[in-house]
């Protein structure tokens, strides 16, 4: 059974052949959306959504199927996945239980976590959705977890594509933006992988003491060089947008500063001139963004009003991306 935690365990290929499907399916073409059909999707939400809970939602309910969304904590018991706890706090139920059980209701569970942003080693181990593939009997779908957010990947990937006609051979940048708060470094290390692995020419600008993690950009490293591109780091935003064909931009947090909310903060004011404009679209990058947007912190509302801003193209391709997804995953039923 394969689960869609991280995109580390799929190879270039088998997400280029979900790109093929999510674009069948997009057209009305697709023999394997009948997959979805009277199939049962069960969301586990242990943070807000906007775009992931409506998308998956409208994947099965546009294919035939149905969904049902649980948040943890607010309709349902705060859930516990370490073992060998003594659970005398706030979580009234385990994962070992929980994870099986909703695997009999259901066939397959989406789960939502965060990152701590305490630890970054402790939140490249995904320990929540880990525990969830541990102890489920159906595949489980990534969300958005600490370190990954592969669903907006593949929907970015879907993009690109639809945009520009082709990805591979193309230049995407990922720039760092400020922020109000310390954010997870999910959505970058996903777009970096999908970007990597859909042969682009891959470039990452973020302030000093900002990298992302070490093995994610280690496996986009491999497959840009598999496709004959590259990827390079840079703290020069400007340089890093200029010629782009993407301009991906996304908040994260330095891991030198999780558990210190002030010094977060201050640091996002020393550099609130990465705020991205128009100008650094320059003159044909499409720009990007997964969204929640802050406007006028993150992305001016010059850049976010060009006719080159994709970003509902982008949350509109998550719905023909998932539904590829749980197409692939869902098991064939016998005749
Ligand atoms: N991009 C994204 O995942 O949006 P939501 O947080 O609203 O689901």
């Amino acid at each position: 059974m394969r689960h869609w935690i991280s995109v580390l365990e799929w190879t270039p290929a088998e997400m280029a052949d979900l790109i093929a499907s999510a674009r069948r399916i997009k057209a009305g073409k697709a023999p394997e959306a009948a997959r979805l059909r009277d199939r049962i999707l069960t969301l586990v939400f242990f943070n807000p959504s906007l775009r992931t809970r409506t998308s998956f939602e409208a994947a099965m309910l546009r294919h035939g199927g149905h969904s049902i969304c649980l948040d943890v904590g607010g309709n349902t018991w705060r859930l516990e996945h370490r073992d060998g706890v003594v659970m005398n706090g706030d979580c009234a139920e385990h994962i070992r239980e929980a994870a099986p059980v909703l695997s009999r209701y259901g066939d397959a569970l989406a789960v939502r976590t965060f990152a701590g942003l305490r630890d970054a080693d402790e939140d490249a181990a995904d320990r929540v959705i880990r525990a969830f593939a541990r102890f489920a009997t159906v595949p489980v779908i990534n969300m958005e977890s600490a370190s990954e957010h592969p669903c907006q990947g593949l929907g970015d990937w879907l993009t690109v594509e639809e945009k520009l006609g082709a990805a591979r051979g193309r230049r995407f940048t990922v720039t760092w933006a400020p922020q109000v708060k310390g954010l997870p470094m999910a959505v970058p290390h996903s777009a970096v992988l999908a970007a990597a692995a859909a042969g682009m020419h891959v470039t990452v600008a973020h302030p000093p003491g900002y990298d992302l993690n070490e093995r994610i950009l280690a496996q986009a490293r491999a497959w840009c060089a598999a496709a004959g591109t590259g990827l390079t780091v840079t703290h020069d935003q400007a340089a890093a947008c200029a010629g782009a064909d993407v301009v991906y931009v996304k908040s994260w947090g330095s891991a030198a500063l999780y558990g210190r909310p002030e010094a977060q903060a201050e640091s996002f004011q020393k550099h609130a001139d990465w705020l991205v404009r128009r100008r650094h679209l320059g003159s044909h990058a499409l720009l990007m963004h997964c969204l929640p947007v802050r406007r006028n912190v993150v992305i001016a509302d010059d850049a976010l009003e060009d006719p080159r801003c994709i970003v509902v193209d982008q949350a509109e391709n998550r719905m023909w991306a998932q539904a590829a997804i749980l197409a692939r995953l869902l098991p064939e039923r016998a005749v």
